[in-house]
């Protein structure tokens, strides 16, 4: 009898652990993932006639890397994505080759420049993607090659004398095109991956290249390069503005992925970098990446808008969902301030009004109270302004539940924020996923301000107005977590 009844009661937990794990899907509710399948790096993002467009690096086959094409959605107010069908798919050659689509950018030829359109027209797209040619996965080539769209990126054409840019190279790739109207040219950044360099080329005609100069070799080189973007930003409070090349690469600490950036000048043939004595990251989190800025945005707004892939490729494609892997990052308006005479990057978060949201000031002596904090739903906004005179830092547990919680931790005598996500839940599934950031940071006028995004299984905190990024990913056991503050 006590042997029936353990096993029933075996089969009972299993059931119900079976039930709760299903409910964890991890899925984010505001910000973008793919309604199923592999996805990596956004691309082609473009803003036409009151859409913005994302494309995206996907898998059509399943739920790892593989079969690279471009998946497709829509927005008319980079909140709510509306998924259209695949807009470039992995094809073969006639020597029975395959081509990837690897990452690109798409420009709005609205000058009719490349002649691909009928004339007079106005709205073309051109999407410039790598072209990844292999067999059986064994790299043959990479090269730059052309699409061209009609009807606002739901049909696709590929250019008949592709590939447009050939250096005879398996490691070239990413291109990112801009209009640089003082010389009407458009200009290209490209990497050579594996040598820490960005190309910049000039065309007339978006179809034959010529190569203006090289950067690189400089800041973080522990990782390859990927994903160049060049980028005017409006400096705060001033009419200037600046040119800021952004690479995707290595991560402060070694091994992981990350994004750096270089604030300088470009005279439209020469990036020519500022004097950067640390290396400038764009986001201190593990889990942002390939972030390149939206092409063609109205006229009214002044400021580039980014999206990155919520991901690292030190275990990507092991990360414990279901049904898909991968996703993005709310989009972020960037900016430049200066501090002791060099440019920094700031990025404000554009989320949904429906996140249910709560603001609170706090300092030592009064207690931390929240409507949040009972709310159970692993979806919110907490935005907290910290007096921290008279304290000595503090831990935040946000997903807090009996087994497992993730802290965000001020110390003031270090003057660091870091995110601890080490027993943030379902942390086994790869060695290199459980792991802490760290970052200085100082309080200003006594106070630091947290904008915290958290969206089931995507923390994205915003430090100081967003002059500090952490994005990382996390797995929490259940759904019904907490929130906790606690004074050191
Ligand atoms: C960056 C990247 C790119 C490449 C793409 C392939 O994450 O490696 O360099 O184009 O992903 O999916």
């Amino acid at each position: 009898m006590k042997k029936i009844l353990t096993t029933g009661f075996l089969f009972f937990s299993f059931l119900i652990g079976f039930s709760q794990q299903n409910q964890l899907d991890y899925r984010p509710t505001y910000h973008h993932t793919p309604p199923k399948n592999w996805v990596n790096d956004p691309n082609g993002l473009v803003y036409l006639d009151g859409e913005y467009h994302l494309f995206y690096q996907y898998n059509p086959f399943g739920d790892k890397w593989g079969h690279m094409s471009w998946a497709h959605a829509v927005s008319t107010d980079l909140k709510n994505w509306k998924p259209l069908p695949i807009a470039l798919q992995e094809f073969y050659n006639p020597d029975s080759s395959q081509t990837m689509i690897f990452s690109g950018c798409i420009v709005i030829d609205s000058l009719n420049t490349s002649g691909l359109f009928e004339k007079g027209f106005k709205k073309g797209m051109v999407a410039l993607f790598t072209s990844h040619v292999h067999k059986n996965l064994k790299e043959i080539a990479q090269h730059q090659s052309l699409a061209y769209s009609s009807d606002k990126g739901r049909t696709w054409k590929y250019y008949q004398k592709n590939p447009v840019l050939d250096i005879g190279s398996t490691n070239f790739r990413d291109p990112n095109v801009f209009w640089y109207a003082p010389q009407n040219k458009w200009v290209m950044a490209v990497v050579k991956a594996l040598e820490y360099t960005v190309q910049f080329y000039e065309s007339k005609d978006l179809k034959s290249w010529t190569l203006l100069s090289e950067f690189g070799k400089t800041g973080d080189v522990t990782k390859i390069w990927e994903c160049p973007s060049l980028t005017k930003v409006p400096v705060n409070g001033t009419k200037e503005t600046k040119w800021v090349l952004m690479i995707s690469s290595g991560h402060r600490q070694k091994g992981y992925l990350a994004m750096q950036y270089f604030v300088g000048d470009f005279d439209g043939k020469n990036f020519i970098s500022q004097k950067q004595d640390e290396v400038l990251y764009v986001d201190e989190g593990k889990d942002f990446y390939a972030a390149i800025p939206f092409s063609n945005l109205p006229q009214n707004q002044k400021n580039p808008i980014i999206i990155g892939w919520l991901n690292d490729w030190e275990y990507a494609n092991d990360i414990p969902t279901s049904g898909f892997r991968g996703g993005f990052s709310v989009p972020r308006q960037i900016s430049l301030y200066q501090t002791n005479g060099i440019y920094k990057l700031k990025q404000e978060p554009i989320v949904k009004t429906e996140v249910p949201t709560e603001k609170i000031s706090l300092n030592a002596k009064t207690g931390f109270i929240s409507k949040l904090a009972k709310s159970n739903a692993n979806v919110y906004r907490l935005q907290l302004t910290i007096d921290l005179s008279n304290a000595k830092g503090f831990d935040l547990h946000l997903l807090k539940n009996s087994s497992n919680t993730s802290i965000l931790s001020y110390d003031m005598a270090s003057e660091s924020l870091s995110f601890d996500r080490t027993h943030s839940g379902n942390v086994d599934f790869n060695k290199r996923f459980p792991s802490i950031e760290t970052v200085k940071i100082k309080p200003e006028n006594n106070l630091l301000t947290l904008d915290i995004l958290v969206d089931k299984s995507v923390v994205e905190i915003y430090a100081n107005g967003g002059k500090t990024v952490i994005t990382d990913l996390v797995f929490p056991l259940t759904n019904n977590s907490s929130i906790d503050f606690v004074w050191k």
